[in-house]
C-alpha cells in the first residue's frame, strides 16, 4: 500500500494563535515568499487551520488573491444547530469554504475531555457537512511504555473510524503527545511505524482503495530540518505542523521541502 502516489499534505495548525489581522499578514507573506521560490502549486497541497474568528477574513483573502491554500478548521460541534453556546457548527463551516476540520487532537481530549465517542461523532458531522476530517491520535509516554508504540493510535482510529462510509475521503494525523510542542521530536522509524499501522486500520475498516489513498501524516516538533527525514518514510505523506506554522520562512522552508526533493 504504500509508494502510491498520494499529494503531500502540509497543514498548520495554528493553534489558538494569530488574531485576524495577524492572519492575513501572515497568509499573504507566505503566498509571496512561496511564489518568490517558484513553489510549484499542486505538488504540495498547503492547508492552513487558524482560529475560528480568522477564518471568514482568510477565506476572503484566498479567494479575493486566487491563493491555493486548503482551508480547515480546529474542530466543530457535534450538532447541527440549536442551544448550544459557544459551538461551531460543521454547516457553518462548510459555508466559509473549509474543505478539513481537525479533530481529536490531543489538546481537546486531554484539556476538553473529549473522548473516542466524541470524536466519533464528530467525524460524522464533518462527512455531513463534506468536511473532511484530519483525525488526530497518538499516545502519551506512559502509554507508550505500557502498552507499545501503537496499541493506542490504532484504537483511538479504529473508534474514530466507526460508521465511516467506505468512500469516505479522511485525513489521519499521528501525533505522539509526547512530541507536540516539547521539541522532542519522534524518529522519523518511531512515526514509521505507527503510521504504516494506521494505514492498515484504514484497510481494515474502510478497505484498501481507501488505504491507499488516505493521507496519513506526522505531527510533533516538525520543523525544516528534520521534514525531509519524515517524508522520506513510505506511510508517512505530509505533516500537521503546530508552532513551526507561525514563522512564515519556516513554514515556507517546510513547504518547499517536498518540491526539492520531488515526493
Ligand atoms: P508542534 O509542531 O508545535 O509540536 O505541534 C504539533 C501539533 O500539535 C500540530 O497539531
Amino acid at each position: 500500500m504504500a509508494g502510491m502516489t498520494r499529494t503531500p499534505f502540509i497543514a498548520g495548525n495554528w493553534k489558538m494563535n494569530l488574531d485576524h489581522l495577524q492572519a492575513v499578514a501572515f497568509v499573504q507573506k507566505l503566498h509571496w515568499t512561496l511564489k518568490d521560490a517558484k513553489h510549484e502549486e499542486g505538488s504540495v497541497e498547503v492547508g492552513i487551520f487558524p482560529p475560528f474568528t480568522d477564518i471568514r477574513t482568510v477565506q476572503t483573502l484566498l479567494d479575493a488573491d486566487k491563493i491555493p491554500f486548503s482551508l480547515g478548521a480546529q474542530d466543530l460541534s457535534t450538532h447541527e444547530s440549536g442551544a448550544y453556546t459557544g459551538e461551531v457548527s460543521g454547516q457553518f463551516l462548510a459555508k466559509l469554504d473549509c474543505g478539513y476540520v481537525i479533530i481529536g487532537h490531543s489538546e481537546r481530549r486531554q484539556y476538553h475531555a473529549e473522548s473516542d465517542e466524541v470524536v466519533a461523532a464528530k467525524v460524522q458531522a464533518a462527512l455531513t457537512n463534506g468536511l473532511v476530517p484530519v483525525i488526530c491520535v497518538g499516545e502519551t509516554l506512559e502509554e507508550r511504555e505500557e502498552s507499545g508504540p501503537t496499541a493506542v493510535s490504532v484504537a483511538q482510529l479504529t473508534a474514530a473510524l466507526d460508521g465511516v462510509p467506505a468512500d469516505a475521503d479522511v485525513v489521519v494525523a499521528y501525533e505522539p503527545v509526547w512530541a507536540i510542542g516539547t521539541g522532542q521530536v519522534a524518529s522519523p522509524e518511531q512515526a514509521q511505524e505507527v503510521c504504516a499501522a494506521l494505514r492498515e486500520v484504514v484497510a481494515g475498516t474502510l478497505g484498501a482503495d481507501a488505504a491507499a489513498r488516505t493521507r496519513v501524516l506526522y505531527g510533533g516538533s516538525v520543523k525544516s530540518g528534520n521534514i525531509a527525514s519524515f517524508m522520506r518514510e513510505p506511510d508517512i505523506d505530509g505533516a500537521l505542523v503546530g508552532g513551526a506554522s507561525l514563522v512564515v520562512d519556516e513554514f515556507a522552508a517546510i513547504i518547499r521541502y517536498q518540491k526539492h526533493v520531488g515526493v
